[in-house]
Protein backbone atom coordinates (compact mmCIF):
# COMPACT_ATOMS: atom_id res chain seq x y z
CA UNK A 1 0.00 0.00 0.00
CA UNK A 2 2.67 2.41 0.66
CA UNK A 3 4.73 1.74 -1.83
CA UNK A 4 1.81 2.05 -4.21
CA UNK A 5 1.01 5.16 -3.00
CA UNK A 6 4.68 6.38 -3.29
CA UNK A 7 4.29 5.18 -6.74
CA UNK A 8 1.96 6.99 -7.30
CA UNK A 9 3.67 10.11 -6.49
CA UNK A 10 6.07 9.82 -8.57
CA UNK A 11 4.11 9.43 -11.58
CA UNK A 12 2.00 12.53 -10.93
CA UNK A 13 5.37 13.93 -10.08
CA UNK A 14 6.74 12.92 -13.29
CA UNK A 15 3.76 13.93 -14.90
CA UNK A 16 3.59 16.86 -13.59
CA UNK A 17 7.16 17.61 -14.11
CA UNK A 18 6.54 16.39 -18.09
CA UNK A 19 3.77 19.05 -18.20
CA UNK A 20 5.55 21.74 -17.00
CA UNK A 21 8.36 20.83 -19.12
CA UNK A 22 6.00 20.90 -22.01
CA UNK A 23 4.77 24.60 -21.11
CA UNK A 24 7.93 25.88 -20.92
CA UNK A 25 9.02 24.30 -24.34
CA UNK A 26 5.30 25.98 -25.18
CA UNK A 27 6.18 29.16 -23.94
CA UNK A 28 9.32 29.47 -26.79
CA UNK A 29 7.52 30.50 -29.66
CA UNK A 30 8.12 27.79 -32.83
CA UNK A 31 6.77 24.96 -33.64
CA UNK A 32 9.79 22.15 -33.08
CA UNK A 33 10.10 20.46 -35.88
CA UNK A 34 13.57 21.51 -36.87
CA UNK A 35 16.86 21.55 -35.58
CA UNK A 36 18.81 24.76 -33.97
CA UNK A 37 21.06 26.56 -35.65
CA UNK A 38 24.01 28.42 -33.80
CA UNK A 39 25.96 31.29 -35.11
CA UNK A 40 28.92 33.37 -32.98
CA UNK A 41 29.27 36.89 -34.92
CA UNK A 42 32.18 38.74 -33.49
CA UNK A 43 31.82 42.73 -34.78
CA UNK A 44 35.10 43.10 -35.36
CA UNK A 45 37.50 45.74 -37.89
CA UNK A 46 39.11 44.40 -40.93
CA UNK A 47 41.17 45.94 -43.75
CA UNK A 48 39.91 45.64 -47.04
CA UNK A 49 41.29 46.63 -50.28
CA UNK A 50 38.69 47.92 -53.22
CA UNK A 51 39.61 50.11 -56.16
CA UNK A 52 43.20 50.56 -54.62
CA UNK A 53 42.43 51.94 -51.71
CA UNK A 54 42.63 49.98 -48.06
CA UNK A 55 39.71 50.90 -45.18
CA UNK A 56 39.09 49.62 -42.10
CA UNK A 57 35.56 48.59 -42.07
CA UNK A 58 33.57 46.95 -39.62
CA UNK A 59 32.93 43.23 -40.24
CA UNK A 60 31.48 39.68 -38.39
CA UNK A 61 34.29 38.16 -38.03
CA UNK A 62 36.22 39.86 -40.36
CA UNK A 63 34.14 38.64 -43.37
CA UNK A 64 33.15 40.97 -46.12
CA UNK A 65 30.57 40.26 -46.82
CA UNK A 66 29.96 38.73 -43.96
CA UNK A 67 29.20 34.91 -43.13
CA UNK A 68 25.81 33.45 -44.68
CA UNK A 69 23.33 31.49 -42.75
CA UNK A 70 21.54 28.62 -43.87
CA UNK A 71 18.66 27.11 -41.95
CA UNK A 72 15.19 25.10 -42.97
CA UNK A 73 11.84 26.14 -43.04
CA UNK A 74 11.05 25.13 -39.14
CA UNK A 75 14.65 25.56 -37.64
CA UNK A 76 15.47 28.10 -34.42
CA UNK A 77 18.69 30.17 -35.61
CA UNK A 78 20.55 31.15 -32.05
CA UNK A 79 23.27 34.31 -33.02
CA UNK A 80 25.81 35.32 -30.17
CA UNK A 81 26.98 38.85 -31.30
CA UNK A 82 29.91 40.03 -28.93
CA UNK A 83 30.24 43.93 -29.96
CA UNK A 84 34.55 44.38 -30.24
CA UNK A 85 34.39 47.64 -32.13
CA UNK A 86 33.93 51.54 -30.87
CA UNK A 87 30.68 51.59 -32.45
CA UNK A 88 27.01 50.92 -30.90
CA UNK A 89 25.48 47.76 -33.29
CA UNK A 90 22.69 45.73 -33.36
CA UNK A 91 21.47 43.19 -35.97
CA UNK A 92 18.42 42.87 -38.09
CA UNK A 93 17.04 39.57 -39.73
CA UNK A 94 15.47 41.17 -42.19
CA UNK A 95 12.11 39.37 -43.71
CA UNK A 96 12.36 37.13 -40.62
CA UNK A 97 8.31 37.05 -39.32
CA UNK A 98 9.83 36.60 -35.68
CA UNK A 99 6.50 35.35 -34.41
CA UNK A 100 6.33 35.98 -30.96
CA UNK A 101 10.96 36.79 -30.60
CA UNK A 102 10.31 40.91 -31.22
CA UNK A 103 12.67 41.09 -28.66
CA UNK A 104 15.10 39.24 -31.63
CA UNK A 105 14.06 42.15 -34.72
CA UNK A 106 17.15 44.02 -34.06
CA UNK A 107 16.51 48.10 -34.98
CA UNK A 108 18.37 50.14 -32.78
CA UNK A 109 15.82 51.77 -30.23
CA UNK A 110 12.22 50.00 -31.75
CA UNK A 111 13.30 46.65 -30.56
CA UNK A 112 16.38 47.02 -28.60
CA UNK A 113 18.99 49.19 -27.17
CA UNK A 114 22.25 49.20 -29.14
CA UNK A 115 24.73 46.83 -28.20
CA UNK A 116 27.72 48.49 -26.36
CA UNK A 117 31.47 48.22 -27.30
CA UNK A 118 32.29 45.15 -25.30
CA UNK A 119 29.00 43.95 -24.72
CA UNK A 120 27.41 40.76 -26.26
CA UNK A 121 23.65 39.82 -27.16
CA UNK A 122 22.12 36.59 -28.16
CA UNK A 123 19.12 36.94 -30.83
CA UNK A 124 17.44 33.90 -30.89
CA UNK A 125 14.04 33.02 -32.85
CA UNK A 126 12.56 30.47 -35.58
CA UNK A 127 11.82 30.53 -38.95
CA UNK A 128 8.04 29.67 -39.80
CA UNK A 129 6.22 29.56 -42.85
CA UNK A 130 9.09 30.90 -44.91
CA UNK A 131 11.59 29.64 -47.30
CA UNK A 132 13.89 31.02 -49.86
CA UNK A 133 16.45 34.16 -49.26
CA UNK A 134 16.37 36.99 -46.78
CA UNK A 135 19.47 38.69 -45.70
CA UNK A 136 20.58 40.09 -42.12
CA UNK A 137 22.66 43.44 -41.54
CA UNK A 138 22.96 46.07 -38.97
CA UNK A 139 20.03 48.68 -38.45
CA UNK A 140 21.93 51.50 -36.72
CA UNK A 141 22.70 54.44 -38.66
CA UNK A 142 24.66 53.50 -41.88
CA UNK A 143 26.74 50.61 -40.15
CA UNK A 144 24.67 48.07 -42.44
CA UNK A 145 27.04 49.51 -45.65
CA UNK A 146 29.77 46.78 -44.89
CA UNK A 147 27.59 44.73 -42.37
CA UNK A 148 25.34 42.43 -43.93
CA UNK A 149 25.49 38.43 -45.01
CA UNK A 150 22.89 35.92 -46.71
CA UNK A 151 19.95 34.12 -44.59
CA UNK A 152 19.73 30.66 -46.91
CA UNK A 153 16.29 28.96 -46.02
CA UNK A 154 15.66 26.13 -47.28
CA UNK A 155 12.56 23.47 -47.46
CA UNK A 156 11.83 21.29 -44.63
CA UNK A 157 14.00 17.89 -45.38
CA UNK A 158 12.36 15.96 -47.57
CA UNK A 159 10.05 19.09 -49.08
CA UNK A 160 10.82 20.03 -52.59
CA UNK A 161 10.52 23.09 -54.36
CA UNK A 162 7.95 23.66 -56.37
CA UNK A 163 10.29 24.03 -59.46
CA UNK A 164 13.10 22.35 -60.77
CA UNK A 165 15.63 20.98 -58.18
CA UNK A 166 18.78 23.62 -58.65
CA UNK A 167 21.75 21.83 -59.35
CA UNK A 168 23.62 24.62 -57.10
CA UNK A 169 22.77 27.12 -55.32
CA UNK A 170 24.40 30.31 -55.67
CA UNK A 171 24.02 33.73 -53.43
CA UNK A 172 24.59 37.20 -55.51
CA UNK A 173 24.21 40.20 -52.69
CA UNK A 174 24.97 43.66 -54.03
CA UNK A 175 25.91 46.13 -52.20
CA UNK A 176 28.03 49.64 -52.45
CA UNK A 177 31.39 50.05 -51.96
CA UNK A 178 32.15 54.04 -50.21
CA UNK A 179 35.78 55.67 -50.42
CA UNK A 180 34.50 57.78 -47.70
CA UNK A 181 33.65 56.57 -44.59
CA UNK A 182 29.93 56.31 -44.52
CA UNK A 183 29.41 57.14 -40.77
CA UNK A 184 30.85 60.54 -41.75
CA UNK A 185 28.94 60.66 -44.68
CA UNK A 186 25.95 60.74 -43.23
CA UNK A 187 26.59 63.03 -39.95
CA UNK A 188 27.90 65.41 -42.05
CA UNK A 189 25.07 65.54 -44.45
CA UNK A 190 22.44 65.43 -41.39
CA UNK A 191 24.57 68.76 -39.70
CA UNK A 192 24.49 70.68 -43.95
CA UNK A 193 21.33 69.60 -44.36
CA UNK A 194 21.79 68.58 -47.92
CA UNK A 195 22.24 65.49 -49.65
CA UNK A 196 24.62 62.71 -49.02
CA UNK A 197 27.63 61.44 -50.94
CA UNK A 198 27.18 58.67 -53.33
CA UNK A 199 29.11 55.11 -53.09
CA UNK A 200 32.05 54.67 -55.35
CA UNK A 201 30.90 51.82 -56.68
CA UNK A 202 27.95 48.60 -56.56
CA UNK A 203 29.58 45.23 -55.69
CA UNK A 204 28.48 41.67 -55.89
CA UNK A 205 29.95 39.39 -53.53
CA UNK A 206 31.55 42.25 -52.08
CA UNK A 207 33.57 43.00 -55.72
CA UNK A 208 33.30 45.98 -58.39
CA UNK A 209 34.36 43.80 -61.35
CA UNK A 210 36.27 44.90 -64.07
CA UNK A 211 34.03 48.05 -65.36
CA UNK A 212 36.48 50.41 -62.17
CA UNK A 213 39.43 51.31 -62.22
CA UNK A 214 41.91 48.94 -60.85
CA UNK A 215 39.23 46.26 -59.38
CA UNK A 216 39.96 43.37 -62.50
CA UNK A 217 40.83 41.32 -59.92
CA UNK A 218 37.86 41.90 -57.56
CA UNK A 219 35.56 40.19 -60.07
CA UNK A 220 32.75 37.88 -59.22
CA UNK A 221 33.01 34.96 -61.34
CA UNK A 222 30.46 32.18 -61.61
CA UNK A 223 31.63 29.09 -63.42
CA UNK A 224 29.07 26.65 -64.39
CA UNK A 225 28.87 23.23 -66.55
CA UNK A 226 26.25 23.10 -70.13
CA UNK A 227 22.57 22.22 -69.38
CA UNK A 228 22.06 22.77 -65.64
CA UNK A 229 19.95 24.59 -63.29
CA UNK A 230 21.17 26.78 -61.30
CA UNK A 231 19.09 29.07 -58.20
CA UNK A 232 20.98 32.76 -58.25
CA UNK A 233 19.79 34.19 -54.44
CA UNK A 234 19.37 37.99 -55.46
CA UNK A 235 19.53 40.55 -52.57
CA UNK A 236 20.22 44.16 -52.90
CA UNK A 237 21.76 45.28 -49.56
CA UNK A 238 22.91 48.30 -51.32
CA UNK A 239 21.64 51.44 -48.72
CA UNK A 240 20.28 54.03 -51.02
CA UNK A 241 19.79 52.36 -54.92
CA UNK A 242 17.40 50.36 -56.52
CA UNK A 243 19.16 47.98 -59.38
CA UNK A 244 18.53 46.19 -62.39
CA UNK A 245 20.10 42.99 -63.22
CA UNK A 246 20.56 41.14 -65.71
CA UNK A 247 22.94 38.52 -67.71
CA UNK A 248 24.17 38.79 -71.22
CA UNK A 249 22.52 35.92 -73.59
CA UNK A 250 20.63 34.25 -70.66
CA UNK A 251 16.97 34.51 -69.55
CA UNK A 252 16.27 34.43 -66.26
CA UNK A 253 12.95 32.49 -64.18
CA UNK A 254 11.87 34.33 -61.22
CA UNK A 255 10.47 31.60 -58.49
CA UNK A 256 11.05 33.50 -55.09
CA UNK A 257 10.00 37.03 -53.71
CA UNK A 258 11.31 37.77 -50.35
CA UNK A 259 11.17 34.24 -49.35
CA UNK A 260 7.90 33.41 -50.80
CA UNK A 261 7.03 31.28 -54.11
CA UNK A 262 5.94 33.21 -56.94
CA UNK A 263 4.10 32.17 -60.01
CA UNK A 264 7.42 31.48 -62.23
CA UNK A 265 7.90 34.21 -64.90
CA UNK A 266 10.15 34.41 -67.31
CA UNK A 267 12.86 37.84 -68.06
CA UNK A 268 16.01 39.21 -69.24
CA UNK A 269 16.49 42.18 -66.32
CA UNK A 270 15.07 41.83 -62.41
CA UNK A 271 14.12 44.69 -60.86
CA UNK A 272 15.45 44.67 -57.30
CA UNK A 273 15.26 47.38 -54.54
CA UNK A 274 16.77 47.53 -51.42
CA UNK A 275 15.45 44.93 -48.59
CA UNK A 276 14.36 43.10 -51.51
CA UNK A 277 15.37 39.48 -52.35
CA UNK A 278 14.63 37.72 -55.58
CA UNK A 279 15.43 33.77 -56.40
CA UNK A 280 15.78 33.24 -59.68
CA UNK A 281 16.47 29.84 -62.02
CA UNK A 282 19.66 30.11 -64.35
CA UNK A 283 19.33 27.54 -67.13
CA UNK A 284 22.57 27.54 -69.26
CA UNK A 285 23.32 27.01 -72.16
CA UNK A 286 22.79 22.63 -73.21
CA UNK A 287 26.54 23.15 -75.41
CA UNK A 288 29.66 24.81 -74.01
CA UNK A 289 29.27 28.44 -75.89
CA UNK A 290 33.04 29.40 -75.81
CA UNK A 291 31.93 32.62 -74.85
CA UNK A 292 31.79 34.87 -71.33
CA UNK A 293 28.89 36.93 -70.34
CA UNK A 294 28.71 39.37 -68.12
CA UNK A 295 26.53 39.11 -64.94
CA UNK A 296 26.09 42.98 -64.22
CA UNK A 297 23.74 45.65 -62.22
CA UNK A 298 23.51 49.16 -62.60
CA UNK A 299 20.44 51.38 -60.78
CA UNK A 300 17.39 52.18 -61.19
CA UNK A 301 17.08 55.91 -60.84
CA UNK A 302 13.51 57.99 -60.26
CA UNK A 303 14.57 60.70 -58.21
CA UNK A 304 16.29 64.19 -58.81
CA UNK A 305 19.02 63.69 -56.81
CA UNK A 306 22.81 62.30 -57.69
CA UNK A 307 23.63 59.01 -57.64
CA UNK A 308 25.92 56.15 -58.06
CA UNK A 309 25.68 55.85 -62.15
CA UNK A 310 28.07 53.02 -62.18
CA UNK A 311 27.63 49.29 -63.71
CA UNK A 312 29.03 46.30 -61.29
CA UNK A 313 30.00 43.13 -63.36
CA UNK A 314 30.59 39.85 -62.44
CA UNK A 315 31.38 37.05 -64.95
CA UNK A 316 29.41 33.57 -65.96
CA UNK A 317 31.71 31.26 -67.44
CA UNK A 318 31.29 28.11 -68.80
CA UNK A 319 33.57 25.03 -67.78
CA UNK A 320 35.40 24.64 -70.84
CA UNK A 321 35.19 20.68 -72.13
CA UNK A 322 38.44 21.09 -74.32
CA UNK A 323 40.86 22.37 -71.36
CA UNK A 324 41.73 19.90 -68.46
CA UNK A 325 42.71 21.94 -65.86
CA UNK A 326 41.49 25.30 -64.78
CA UNK A 327 44.93 26.82 -65.45
CA UNK A 328 44.38 26.47 -69.42
CA UNK A 329 41.14 28.94 -69.35
CA UNK A 330 42.94 31.50 -71.62
CA UNK A 331 41.73 31.21 -74.73
CA UNK A 332 40.67 34.95 -75.54
CA UNK A 333 36.71 34.13 -75.70
CA UNK A 334 34.45 36.35 -76.67
CA UNK A 335 32.73 38.66 -73.87
CA UNK A 336 28.62 39.83 -74.28
CA UNK A 337 27.08 42.15 -71.70
CA UNK A 338 23.96 42.68 -71.61
CA UNK A 339 21.14 45.22 -72.24
CA UNK A 340 19.88 46.99 -70.04
CA UNK A 341 16.45 49.61 -69.85
CA UNK A 342 16.84 53.02 -69.30
CA UNK A 343 18.11 54.30 -65.87
CA UNK A 344 14.46 55.69 -65.42
CA UNK A 345 12.11 53.76 -66.77
CA UNK A 346 8.72 53.65 -64.59
CA UNK A 347 6.92 51.72 -67.41
CA UNK A 348 9.48 48.79 -67.01
CA UNK A 349 8.95 49.20 -62.74
CA UNK A 350 5.18 48.75 -63.78
CA UNK A 351 5.59 46.22 -65.76
CA UNK A 352 7.80 44.11 -63.70
CA UNK A 353 6.16 44.14 -60.48
CA UNK A 354 2.94 43.39 -62.23
CA UNK A 355 3.95 40.39 -63.31
CA UNK A 356 4.99 39.25 -59.76
CA UNK A 357 2.20 36.80 -58.60
CA UNK A 358 1.25 34.41 -55.57
CA UNK A 359 1.62 31.15 -56.09
CA UNK A 360 -1.89 30.68 -54.89
CA UNK A 361 -1.98 26.90 -54.42
CA UNK A 362 -3.70 24.08 -52.20
CA UNK A 363 0.00 23.70 -50.62
CA UNK A 364 0.97 27.32 -50.61
CA UNK A 365 -2.10 29.25 -50.99
CA UNK A 366 -2.68 33.44 -50.30
CA UNK A 367 -3.80 34.04 -47.49
CA UNK A 368 -5.42 37.54 -48.32
CA UNK A 369 -7.35 39.50 -46.00
CA UNK A 370 -10.69 39.59 -47.41
CA UNK A 371 -12.38 41.44 -44.76
CA UNK A 372 -10.82 44.70 -43.68
CA UNK A 373 -10.72 46.00 -39.95
CA UNK A 374 -8.59 49.66 -40.00
CA UNK A 375 -8.10 51.68 -43.47
CA UNK A 376 -4.72 53.26 -43.63
CA UNK A 377 -3.59 56.19 -45.99
CA UNK A 378 -0.15 57.24 -45.84
CA UNK A 379 1.68 59.74 -47.61
CA UNK A 380 5.40 59.10 -47.81
CA UNK A 381 7.91 61.01 -49.39
CA UNK A 382 10.66 64.32 -49.04
CA UNK A 383 10.33 67.53 -47.68
CA UNK A 384 12.05 69.73 -45.35
CA UNK A 385 12.58 71.17 -42.30
CA UNK A 386 13.73 74.58 -41.15
CA UNK A 387 17.28 75.73 -41.46
CA UNK A 388 18.10 76.25 -37.06
CA UNK A 389 19.38 80.25 -36.90
CA UNK A 390 22.87 81.25 -37.35
CA UNK A 391 23.43 78.00 -39.73
CA UNK A 392 23.28 77.56 -43.30
CA UNK A 393 21.81 74.63 -44.96
CA UNK A 394 22.00 72.57 -48.08
CA UNK A 395 18.87 71.25 -48.72
CA UNK A 396 15.87 72.25 -50.71
CA UNK A 397 15.78 76.11 -51.13
CA UNK A 398 18.65 76.67 -48.12
CA UNK A 399 16.32 74.25 -45.93
CA UNK A 400 16.80 71.17 -44.16
CA UNK A 401 16.15 67.61 -46.11
CA UNK A 402 13.76 65.61 -44.69
CA UNK A 403 11.38 63.00 -45.11
CA UNK A 404 7.78 62.04 -43.77
CA UNK A 405 4.76 59.35 -43.22
CA UNK A 406 1.65 61.67 -43.32
CA UNK A 407 3.79 64.68 -42.60
CA UNK A 408 5.59 62.98 -39.55
CA UNK A 409 9.06 63.01 -39.42
CA UNK A 410 9.88 60.20 -37.15
CA UNK A 411 12.19 61.12 -33.95
CA UNK A 412 14.33 58.22 -32.76
CA UNK A 413 13.75 57.90 -28.69
CA UNK A 414 16.98 57.38 -26.74
CA UNK A 415 15.59 53.91 -25.17
CA UNK A 416 13.93 51.29 -27.09
CA UNK A 417 10.34 51.53 -27.92
CA UNK A 418 9.23 48.30 -27.21
CA UNK A 419 10.62 47.78 -23.60
CA UNK A 420 8.97 51.32 -23.12
CA UNK A 421 5.50 50.03 -23.99
CA UNK A 422 6.16 46.39 -22.39
CA UNK A 423 7.27 48.08 -18.58
CA UNK A 424 4.71 50.69 -18.84
CA UNK A 425 6.87 53.56 -19.28
CA UNK A 426 5.66 55.27 -23.23
CA UNK A 427 4.73 58.33 -21.89
CA UNK A 428 7.56 60.91 -22.85
CA UNK A 429 8.40 57.85 -25.04
CA UNK A 430 6.30 57.62 -27.66
CA UNK A 431 2.92 59.19 -28.19
CA UNK A 432 0.01 56.15 -29.52
CA UNK A 433 -1.42 58.45 -32.40
CA UNK A 434 0.07 58.41 -35.62
CA UNK A 435 -2.44 59.67 -37.86
CA UNK A 436 -4.53 57.10 -39.66
CA UNK A 437 -4.93 60.03 -42.85
CA UNK A 438 -2.87 63.33 -43.95
CA UNK A 439 -4.06 65.57 -41.58
CA UNK A 440 -4.53 68.49 -44.86
CA UNK A 441 -4.89 66.54 -47.87
CA UNK A 442 -4.37 68.04 -51.04
CA UNK A 443 -2.75 67.28 -54.63
CA UNK A 444 -0.34 64.78 -53.89
CA UNK A 445 1.21 64.15 -57.26
CA UNK A 446 0.34 67.55 -58.66
CA UNK A 447 2.22 71.14 -57.68
CA UNK A 448 3.35 70.91 -54.23
CA UNK A 449 1.36 73.09 -51.89
CA UNK A 450 2.96 76.34 -50.68
CA UNK A 451 3.93 74.86 -46.83
CA UNK A 452 6.17 71.56 -46.93
CA UNK A 453 7.65 71.68 -44.24
CA UNK A 454 7.48 68.51 -42.00
CA UNK A 455 6.38 67.92 -38.74
CA UNK A 456 8.54 65.98 -35.98
CA UNK A 457 7.38 62.98 -33.39
CA UNK A 458 7.78 59.57 -32.00
CA UNK A 459 4.49 58.34 -33.24
CA UNK A 460 2.91 54.90 -33.56
CA UNK A 461 -0.09 53.08 -34.74
CA UNK A 462 -1.72 50.83 -31.90
CA UNK A 463 -3.46 48.08 -33.44
CA UNK A 464 -5.58 45.14 -31.25
CA UNK A 465 -4.17 41.75 -31.94
CA UNK A 466 -5.17 40.08 -35.13
CA UNK A 467 -6.49 43.27 -36.74
CA UNK A 468 -6.96 42.95 -40.75
CA UNK A 469 -4.93 46.09 -41.99
CA UNK A 470 -5.17 47.86 -45.41
CA UNK A 471 -2.73 50.18 -46.31
CA UNK A 472 -2.73 52.39 -49.05
CA UNK A 473 0.90 54.29 -49.64
CA UNK A 474 1.21 57.32 -51.38
CA UNK A 475 3.79 59.24 -53.10
CA UNK A 476 3.95 62.62 -53.12
CA UNK A 477 5.97 65.11 -55.25
CA UNK A 478 6.60 67.70 -52.45
CA UNK A 479 10.11 67.85 -52.93
CA UNK A 480 10.51 65.98 -56.65
CA UNK A 481 8.65 62.20 -56.76
CA UNK A 482 10.60 59.71 -56.22
CA UNK A 483 10.19 55.65 -55.65
CA UNK A 484 10.08 54.51 -52.07
CA UNK A 485 11.07 50.93 -51.03
CA UNK A 486 8.69 50.50 -47.75
CA UNK A 487 9.82 47.48 -46.09
CA UNK A 488 7.36 45.95 -42.58
CA UNK A 489 8.81 44.24 -39.86
CA UNK A 490 7.93 41.08 -38.05
CA UNK A 491 4.71 40.59 -41.39
CA UNK A 492 4.52 39.74 -44.71
CA UNK A 493 1.99 41.65 -46.57
CA UNK A 494 0.02 41.42 -49.92
CA UNK A 495 0.21 44.01 -52.89
CA UNK A 496 -3.13 43.93 -53.57
CA UNK A 497 -2.80 47.28 -56.11
CA UNK A 498 -0.90 49.62 -57.41
CA UNK A 499 -1.06 52.76 -59.56
CA UNK A 500 0.54 56.22 -61.06
CA UNK A 501 -0.90 59.56 -60.12
CA UNK A 502 -2.99 59.82 -56.72
CA UNK A 503 -4.92 56.78 -55.21
CA UNK A 504 -8.64 57.07 -56.25
CA UNK A 505 -10.98 54.60 -53.21
CA UNK A 506 -14.02 54.57 -55.34
CA UNK A 507 -12.03 53.66 -58.59
CA UNK A 508 -8.91 52.00 -57.89
CA UNK A 509 -10.60 49.88 -54.76
CA UNK A 510 -12.58 48.18 -56.79
CA UNK A 511 -9.49 46.72 -58.87
CA UNK A 512 -7.72 45.20 -55.47
CA UNK A 513 -6.46 41.86 -56.28
CA UNK A 514 -7.41 39.72 -53.67
CA UNK A 515 -7.21 35.95 -55.81
CA UNK A 516 -3.01 36.28 -56.03
CA UNK A 517 -1.39 39.14 -55.10
CA UNK A 518 2.36 39.00 -54.23
CA UNK A 519 3.76 38.76 -50.69
CA UNK A 520 6.57 40.08 -49.82
CA UNK A 521 8.16 42.43 -46.65
CA UNK A 522 9.59 45.33 -49.07
CA UNK A 523 7.57 47.10 -51.85
CA UNK A 524 7.89 50.02 -53.76
CA UNK A 525 5.83 52.64 -53.84
CA UNK A 526 5.98 53.57 -57.04
CA UNK A 527 7.65 57.36 -57.86
CA UNK A 528 4.18 59.42 -58.18
CA UNK A 529 1.93 57.01 -57.43
CA UNK A 530 0.50 54.72 -55.19
CA UNK A 531 0.49 51.17 -53.81
CA UNK A 532 -1.87 49.21 -51.11
CA UNK A 533 -1.14 46.40 -49.15
CA UNK A 534 -3.11 44.02 -46.33
CA UNK A 535 -1.90 42.37 -43.97
CA UNK A 536 -3.45 40.42 -40.66
CA UNK A 537 -1.62 41.76 -37.47
CA UNK A 538 -1.15 38.45 -35.45
CA UNK A 539 2.23 39.20 -34.37
CA UNK A 540 2.03 41.09 -31.05
CA UNK A 541 5.56 43.59 -30.66
CA UNK A 542 6.48 47.00 -31.80
CA UNK A 543 7.28 47.01 -35.78
CA UNK A 544 9.39 49.34 -37.56
CA UNK A 545 8.20 49.97 -40.97
CA UNK A 546 10.40 52.70 -43.28
CA UNK A 547 11.76 52.99 -46.37
CA UNK A 548 14.56 51.20 -47.25
CA UNK A 549 16.60 53.45 -49.40
CA UNK A 550 18.70 54.37 -45.81
CA UNK A 551 19.24 58.28 -46.82
CA UNK A 552 15.41 58.73 -46.72
CA UNK A 553 15.04 56.60 -43.15
CA UNK A 554 17.78 59.19 -41.65
CA UNK A 555 15.90 61.82 -43.19
CA UNK A 556 12.67 60.46 -41.23
CA UNK A 557 10.51 58.27 -43.66
CA UNK A 558 9.71 55.56 -40.61
CA UNK A 559 6.93 54.87 -38.32
CA UNK A 560 6.15 51.88 -36.21
CA UNK A 561 3.34 50.19 -35.25
CA UNK A 562 2.21 48.50 -32.26
CA UNK A 563 0.86 45.17 -32.11
CA UNK A 564 -1.23 44.39 -29.12
CA UNK A 565 -1.46 40.87 -26.80
CA UNK A 566 -4.58 38.75 -27.99
CA UNK A 567 -5.77 37.37 -24.91
CA UNK A 568 -4.14 33.64 -25.24
CA UNK A 569 -1.39 32.73 -24.04
CA UNK A 570 0.39 31.41 -27.37
CA UNK A 571 -1.11 35.13 -28.63
CA UNK A 572 1.17 37.01 -25.91
CA UNK A 573 4.63 38.69 -25.87
CA UNK A 574 7.09 36.79 -23.35
CA UNK A 575 9.16 38.79 -21.20
CA UNK A 576 12.71 40.03 -22.61
CA UNK A 577 15.87 37.50 -22.54
CA UNK A 578 18.10 38.78 -19.60
CA UNK A 579 21.19 40.11 -21.77
CA UNK A 580 18.42 42.74 -23.89
CA UNK A 581 20.62 45.24 -23.76
CA UNK A 582 20.24 48.91 -21.60
CA UNK A 583 19.87 52.24 -23.04
CU1 LIG B 1 16.32 45.71 -43.76
CU2 LIG B 1 14.42 47.91 -40.93
O1 LIG B 1 15.41 46.84 -42.33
Amino acid sequence: MATSFANFLRNACLLFCVALLLSLLDAVPAQQTGITRHYKFDIQMANVTRLCQTKSIVTVNGQFPGPKIVAREGDRVIVRVVNHVQYNVTLHWHGIRQLRTGWADGPAYVTQCPIQTGHSYVYNFSIVGQRGTLFWHAHISWLRSTLYGPIIILPKLGVPYPFVKPYKNVPVIFGEWWKADTEAVISQALQTGGGPNVSDAYTINGLPGPLYNCSAKDTFKLKVKPGRAYLLRLINAALNDELFFSIANHSLTVVDVDAVYVKPFETNTVLISPGQTTNVLLRTKPNYPGAMFFMSARPFVTGAGTFDNSTVAGILEYHDPESLSSASFNRKLPLFKPAFPPLNDTSFFANYTGKLRSLATARFPANVPRSVDRRFFFTVGLGASPCPENQTCQGPNGTKFSASINNVSFAMPSTALLQAHFFGRSRNVYAPDFPVAPLMPFNYTGNPPNNTLVTNGTKLVVLPFNTSVELVMQDTSIVGAESHPLHLHGFNFFVVGQGFGNFNPAKDQAKFNLVDPVERNTVGVPAGGWVAIRFLADNPGVWFMHCHLEVHTSWGLKMAWLVLDGSLPNQKLPPPPSDLPKC
